[in-house]
């Protein structure tokens, strides 16, 4: 109630009333974040604002992936209603951005040279038609293993350097009585997997042409056929309850041990952090097989609104805090990603980040860093979406071959550019 008030009269009085108004000392975020190590994570940031004096007020919208959030977020633009900074990724911020609703950090970035230290493959997407309209808050990466250590030790494994070695451990797992894969069957888990598959199925050029470019003769090539046919090898090694399942409960079954391993961007790791595991002692993490050397990355992004001049200083101020160094260290390390600053030091990330963070710089100096299309940074949204659908649609037999699925993923693609 209140804060409707303070728009309404905000927009109702105009700005010379507005730039004289008390600003309001809050933050509105919509965010996806509502897993355990998620909202760990996003304590570091309320708590940070809370220091600085500003409220926080939370609109969290859950399902993994952002779809519901971004369904969410469209209402209440639509309406009108824009919060200070909603979680975004890629190319929806992109979306915005040419819609005209976002607002403009440019001053705040230039002041703290934001240009200076985050990578150029985030400011792609953060920065649009010359004015900074996002914060990028982190780097995930998606094509990562995720492994219970015990069970590891109890059917002698060791890690998978390629697709057929991946196969093999799954079978020692399946011998072993335990499930050998944990899969949330969402269509962007399946997606999110994919992409790792069709990375190592192909090899780092085949999957930018295929998934950043959309080519059209690697996305229809034998290449893409035979990663299907990997996708389906895969699921034969998930338990059948895993239709609907959240990405966090498949990291459960991992953490528990009652499954071998997950395919998952590495905010799985958030959850074995708030479940107070180790890496090297209670679970591994390691690149998907055959993908080493690549990074198929996402990044969270706070989308700034343009928001009335009373809600401005809380906004850079969220801004400033987000892009900060202590903070770009103390949330990624609980939350699983890297640093989206060049220049923040390792020293707190455990032994998984340390690599991620290795791995990101030697991919993007080696050309080798791409963007992941399950996750928003492939292609616009359309595309993304009518991806999730084939991938999905195949690992739940609506689609029965990989010729069909390579078919149906030109077409879907084609239709939704
Ligand atoms: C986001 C992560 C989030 C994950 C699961 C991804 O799209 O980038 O920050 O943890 O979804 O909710």
């Amino acid at each position: 109630m209140l804060r409707k008030l303070l728009i309404g009269t905000a927009l109702g009085s105009g700005l010379a009333f507005a730039a004289h108004a008390q600003d309001v000392k809050e933050v509105e975020m919509l965010h996806w974040w509502t897993s355990g190590g998620e909202a760990a994570a996003l304590n570091v940031l309320k708590e940070d604002l809370a220091k600085q004096g500003f409220a926080w007020k939370d609109v969290p919208v859950a399902g993994g992936g952002g779809d519901a959030a971004m369904t969410a977020l469209k209402a209440m633009v639509a309406a009108g209603n824009y919060p200070t900074a909603s979680q975004m990724l890629g190319y929806t911020v992109l979306d915005y951005a040419a819609a005209g609703v976002m607002g403009d950090l440019t001053e705040t970035a230039v002041k703290e040279g934001w240009d200076k230290s985050v990578p150029a493959a985030l400011q792609k997407f953060s920065v649009y038609d010359g004015k900074w309209v996002a914060a990028p808050v982190n780097v995930h990466s998606v094509n990562w293993l995720w492994i219970n250590k015990a069970v590891m030790d109890k059917i002698g494994g060791t890690e998978p350097k390629t697709f057929d070695e991946f196969i093999a451990l799954l079978d020692k797992a399946k011998a072993a009585g335990v499930i050998p894969l944990a899969l949330g069957g969402q269509n962007w888990q399946e997606a999110t997997m994919f992409d790792s598959v069709v990375l190592s199925t192909g090899g780092p050029e085949f999957y930018k042409k295929a998934f950043n470019d959309l080519d059209e003769e690697q996305l229809k090539s034998d290449t893409m056929k035979k990663s299907f046919d990997h996708l389906a090898k895969l699921v034969t090694y998930v338990d059948p309850n895993f239709s609907g399942r959240d990405w966090n409960l498949a990291t459960a079954m991992v953490i528990k041990g009652d499954a071998l391993v997950q395919v998952m961007g590495d905010w799985a790791k958030g959850e074995f952090n708030a479940a107070r595991k180790t890496p090297g002692t209670d679970f591994l993490c390691y690149r998907f097989p055959g993908t080493d050397g690549s990074v198929v990355y996402n990044s969270d992004m706070f989308g700034m609104f343009d928001v009335p001049e009373d809600r401005k200083a809380a906004q850079v101020a969220l801004a400033t805090a987000t892009l900060s160094k202590s903070f770009q260290s103390a949330f990624n390390v609980v939350k699983g990603s890297v640093p989206a600053r060049t220049d923040v030091p390792d020293t707190d990330f455990d032994a998984c980040g340390k690599k991620g963070m290795a791995d990101l710089k030697a991919a993007n100096e080696g050309g080798t860093l791409f963007g992941s299309l399950a996750q928003g940074y492939g292609a616009p949204p359309a595309v993304a979406n009518a991806y999730k659908d084939v991938v999905s649609k195949f690992v739940h037999g609506q689609i029965k071959t990989s010729d069909e699925a390579v078919t149906q993923l030109v077409n879907a693609i084609e239709d939704a550019k």
